[in-house]
């Protein structure tokens, strides 16, 4: 019989990956907490219609990509795609668009997607996300934007950040009746996912792969010339406010991403550095998906970078944590270690071999563990009451009373 694995596109975090994604995750927690955000965690496992009516039908993600059953109970459920629904979600049903204010809550944890699995695609990912409800300012914009900065900066990661706006309910209807207009005369020599798109969703076509498709798309008319006045101004003060603050970006009015809840900002920060797969994270404001989903209508803003993708570019602070050994030379010194290691925990990071050995196998085993110090007790050390230290950093060594180390 062979043994079981792990379904395709699914992987196990372990070793030096896990230790790569706890500090990920610790620090991009930190770094959120500093702009406000507070966690909050959601199910998993959610309504099919949630992502239905907020992501959107005509979406790849609700088409083609969604691990989508019908439970014990015939109810039609998901494993969820993405982050934001289920967030919007809780905001509408914990009636915090009813109490009013500002609301910013950041997430981590699983996504699932039915794509075809490759470098940087996986099935099952993770995101860390945040998403901001109640501020109508473009200013939280360029926050929400300096805040992935922050976190892609402190992890050593080289980004190229891509712009537009999506405009809002004023200025996209027009714009997307010229667009077809556009797309009508050219309908036969663009590719058949573009056919159906001009139907479901016609921005779309505006983000197709297919390298015809693109030059016959330079033309098209850019919703970035066609904003409403408003729009416009939010625009241009964003541009204003990044540059302003060193934020480098191009304008991409091709950028529509592959969800429908946007208007106004929408971006992507990318890497060259990763391969096909280049975005790292996304994001963007949804001004009306709080009203969709029958709350009242509230301005929020949000991203999620894409853990798995990032985990090759994260350079680990050098600064190595302190990390205690502790080993005893022989059988009656254990107890004391195993002491001494418990009460040293309760400030840095301790471990303890239990099987006594002699000086030179500990020292082996605590590098391997790449520990900072080892600590060791013998016979002689416990009739005093002390233990020997070794910086294995500084090579340097010293004996002090148990209850000083
Ligand atoms: P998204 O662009 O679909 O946006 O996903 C965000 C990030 O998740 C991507 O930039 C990418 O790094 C990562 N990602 C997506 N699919 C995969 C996959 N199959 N394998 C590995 N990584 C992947 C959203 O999900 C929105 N909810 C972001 C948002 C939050 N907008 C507003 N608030």
């Amino acid at each position: 019989m062979s043994n079981i694995q792990s379904l395709r596109g699914m992987k196990d975090i372990l070793n030096e990956e896990s230790e790569l994604f706890t500090y990920f995750i610790e620090n991009a927690s930190k770094i959120a907490k500093r702009y406000g955000y507070t966690y909050l965690e959601t199910p998993i496992l959610e309504e099919t219609a949630l992502f239905k009516r907020s992501v959107g039908e005509s979406s790849d993600i609700v088409n083609k990509e969604m691990y989508q059953f019908i439970d014990k109970g015939e109810n039609d459920v998901c494993l969820r795609p993405e982050g934001t629904a289920g967030v919007v979600r809780s905001f509408v049903q914990n009636k915090l668009d009813r109490a009013g204010g500002v609301y910013r809550y950041f997430y981590f944890g699983s996504m699932f997607r039915y794509e075809r699995p490759q470098k940087g695609r996986l099935r099952q990912f993770h995101q860390f996300g945040c998403e901001s409800f109640g501020v109508d300012s473009v200013y939280e914009d360029a926050n929400v934007i300096l805040l992935i900065k922050d976190i892609l900066d402190f992890c050593g990661i080289r980004f190229k950040l891509q712009l537009n706006s999506l405009g809002c309910k004023e200025c996209m209807p027009p714009y997307k009746t010229s667009l077809v207009q556009y797309l009508s005369n050219i309908r036969t020599e663009l590719c058949e996912d573009c056919n159906k798109r001009i139907e479901t969703n016609p921005i779309r076509v505006l983000d197709c792969k297919n390298e015809k498709c693109k030059t016959l798309l330079v033309d098209a008319p850019k919703i970035t010339n066609n904003l409403c006045p408003t729009c416009d101004a939010n625009f241009e003060k964003l541009k204003a406010i990044l540059t302003l603050n060193n934020v480098n970006f191009d304008i991409d009015s091709n950028l529509v991403r592959g969800l429908d809840y946007y208007t106004q900002t929408a971006f992507e920060f990318v890497s060259d550095e990763i391969g096909a797969q280049s975005a790292i994270a996304g994001g963007g404001r949804y001004d009306r998906l709080v009203e969709f989903l029958g709350g009242r209508a509230t301005p929020a803003i949000g991203f999620a970078i894409g853990i798995e993708r990032i985990w090759e570019l994260i350079k680990m602070n050098q600064t190595q944590e302190e990390h205690y050994y502790f080993g005893a030379l022989s059988e009656s010194c254990v107890d004391a270690a195993f002491e001494a290691a418990s009460i040293k925990r309760k400030s840095v990071k301790c471990s303890i071999e239990y099987t006594p050995r002699g000086f030179n196998k500990h020292f082996k085993n605590a590098e391997k563990l790449g520990a900072t110090v080892m600590a060791i007790i013998g016979e002689e050390e416990l009739k005093n009451g002390t233990i020997v230290l070794k910086n294995l950093i500084s090579k340097e060594e010293k004996t002090l009373f148990v209850k000083d180390i």
